[in-house]
C-alpha cells in the first residue's frame, strides 16, 4: 500500500505530461483549483505506481474501465492493461493506493464534524446502524466512518461502487467484525484528520505494509 501527500507533490503542471487525454480532461473540468491538483497529482501517483508494476514509464500505463454494473457504459472499475489489480482513493491532501494480485479496494475519508453518524446509518446495514446509535456523539461519529470507509473499500473492491445498497453487506464497524465472506477488511494508519480503509478478496490477508510515495519533480 502507498500514500502520497499530494501537497507535498508541487505544482501540478509537472506531471500533466504523464496523463492520458481523458485524465487530462477531467481534471481540466473541477471548477476549484485544489480538485484539479489533487486529481492530477493524484493520478501522476498511479502512473508512477503501475508504471513500475507493468515495467513501462508512467506516460504508457493503459487505464480503462470495466462496463458500469448500473447503466452498462464505460465509467465501471478501473483498470490497468497488463498489470496487477489496484485501486485509489483520495482526499483532502492525501491520494492512497492499494496493488494486489486479488481483488482489491481502497478508502480515505476526511471525517467532518458536522456530519450527523445517527441520520446517515439509517443507510447502513440494521447491525451497522444498532452499533453505531448506541454509542455516545463523539464515539458514533468515530465508529460511522471507520464502518464506512470499510463499506466503500469492500464495494471499490467488488467494482459496483456506491451502485451497490450501503445496507446490503456487513462490515460493522471496526476490526472485530469479519465482513463479507472470502474478504479481508483492515484499517490503514493515515495521518491525523483522516480515516482509511483497505478491503482485499484474500484471506488470510498476506503481511502487508504503507510505503511513502514521492514524486519528485
Ligand atoms: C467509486 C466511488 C465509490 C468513489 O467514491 P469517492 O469517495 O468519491 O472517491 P475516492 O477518492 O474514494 O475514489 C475515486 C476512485 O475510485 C476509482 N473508481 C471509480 N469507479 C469505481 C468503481 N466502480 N469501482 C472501484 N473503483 C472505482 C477510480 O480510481 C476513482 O479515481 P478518480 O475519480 O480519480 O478517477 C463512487 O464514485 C462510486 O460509487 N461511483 C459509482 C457510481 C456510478 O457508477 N454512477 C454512475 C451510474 S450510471
Amino acid at each position: 500500500m502507498w500514500v502520497l501527500d499530494v501537497a507535498a507533490a508541487g505544482a501540478v503542471d509537472a506531471w500533466v505530461g504523464v496523463l492520458d487525454e481523458a485524465e487530462r480532461r477531467r481534471m481540466a473540468a473541477f471548477r476549484y483549483e485544489a480538485d484539479r491538483h489533487r486529481y492530477g497529482v493524484a493520478h501522476a501517483g498511479l502512473r508512477l505506481l503501475l508504471g513500475r508494476e507493468c515495467g513501462v514509464p508512467p506516460a504508457d500505463v493503459t487505464l480503462t474501465n470495466r462496463p458500469c454494473v448500473h447503466c452498462g457504459g464505460p465509467h465501471g472499475k478501473p483498470e490497468v492493461t497488463g498489470g496487477p489489480q489496484w485501486s485509489m482513493s483520495h482526499s483532502g491532501e492525501l491520494a492512497l493506493y492499494a496493488v494486489a494480485p486479488w481483488p482489491v479496494g481502497i478508502d480515505v475519508e476526511r471525517p467532518e464534524r458536522a456530519v450527523d453518524p445517527v441520520s446517515l446509518a439509517a443507510y447502513l446495514h440494521p447491525r451497522e446502524r444498532a452499533e453505531i446509535t448506541a454509542l455516545p456523539p463523539d464515539a458514533a461519529r468515530r465508529a460511522f466512518y471507520r464502518c464506512w470507509t470499510r463499506k466503500e473499500a469492500f464495494l471499490k473492491g467488488t467494482g459496483t461502487g456506491l451502485n451497490d445498497s450501503l445496507a446490503r453487506w456487513y462490515v460493522g464497524v471496526d476490526g472485530s467484525a469479519s465482513g463479507p465472506a472470502g474478504w479481508s477488511l483492515v484499517e490503514v494508519p493515515v495521518p491525523d484528520g483522516y480515516q482509511a480503509a483497505v478491503a482485499v478478496a484474500r484471506v488470510p490477508l498476506p503481511a502487508w505494509s504503507v510505503h511513502e510515495l514521492r514524486l519528485d519533480p
